[in-house]
């Protein structure tokens, strides 16, 4: 089973959850996923970015927390579904965080340009993985950094029957999508594990590429450099 997904029908889904989406998301991970965003965001920590492009943003929780750590830095939040952006515009206050409508797949970025690109959540939903791969590397400066978060395919079964069973029903009724929390179980299944992630990163270019898996491996980090000097 192939985990590249279509794209026409990934905007309408995301679209038609958008309301509900930031209350389920907390509610099914007991807002651990609160904590897997702030660690991303302290891996990169010691750098001083001025412009960073949170990829696939959503309702924009990862860019926010971007923009706390780095208040200078201008923050494009870039995602396809335009109701998702709506959802989070609320958070945004007075922060340098610029919602834009885009495809991750086509960034609207000149090449070297970026200091830290990130998706989370978003990478599993690309219609092409190593597309997508490619054209981070390429908007990043050299130097600059990837970091992608995302779930990792679970063999648990107390997992597996929280996520394929529970969370679609739940779902259903929430979100009145009576597919996209299916969606979520099949879409982690079928991605790549971690290490296979490492290495499609690696074959687009990126360099000293780590990850990390976190709670009991249920979503992972991955840290990718482009070099300074190529
Ligand atoms: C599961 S949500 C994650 C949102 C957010 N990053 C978060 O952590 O909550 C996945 C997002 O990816 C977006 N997305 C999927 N494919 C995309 C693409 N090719 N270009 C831009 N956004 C895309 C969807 O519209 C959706 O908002």
């Amino acid at each position: 089973m192939s985990h590249e997904q279509e794209p026409a029908k990934i905007k309408s889904m995301f679209n038609s959850i958008a309301r509900r989406y930031d209350f389920l998301n907390h509610f099914f991970s007991f807002n651990i996923d609160a904590m897997w965003r702030r660690r991303t965001v302290n891996a990169v920590a010691t750098k001083t970015p001025e412009l960073i492009l949170d990829v696939a943003a959503g309702t924009m929780d990862l860019s926010v927390v971007f923009s706390r750590k780095f208040p200078e830095a201008d923050v494009i939040a870039l995602d396809f579904a335009c109701e998702m952006l709506s959802g989070g515009l609320q958070k945004l206050k007075n922060r340098r965080v610029y919602p834009i409508n885009g495809d991750g797949l086509a960034l609207p970025f000149l090449d070297n340009t970026v200091d830290i690109v990130s998706i989370a959540f978003g990478i599993r939903n690309l219609e092409s993985l190593d597309k997508g791969l490619r054209e981070f590397y390429r908007v990043l400066k050299p130097g600059g950094t990837l970091l992608v978060l995302e779930f990792t395919p679970n063999r648990n079964p107390l997992f597996n029957l929280y996520s394929g069973i529970f969370m679609p029903l739940v779902g259903r009724l929430v979100s009145k999508d009576p597919d996209a929390y299916h969606y979520l179980h099949r879409s982690v299944k079928a991605f790549p594990p971690a290490g296979e992630l490492k290495n499609r990163m690696e074959n687009a270019g990126f360099s000293t590429v780590q990850y990390k898996k976190m709670t009991m491996g249920i979503a992972a980090l991955h840290v990718g450099n482009k070099d300074k000097f190529k």
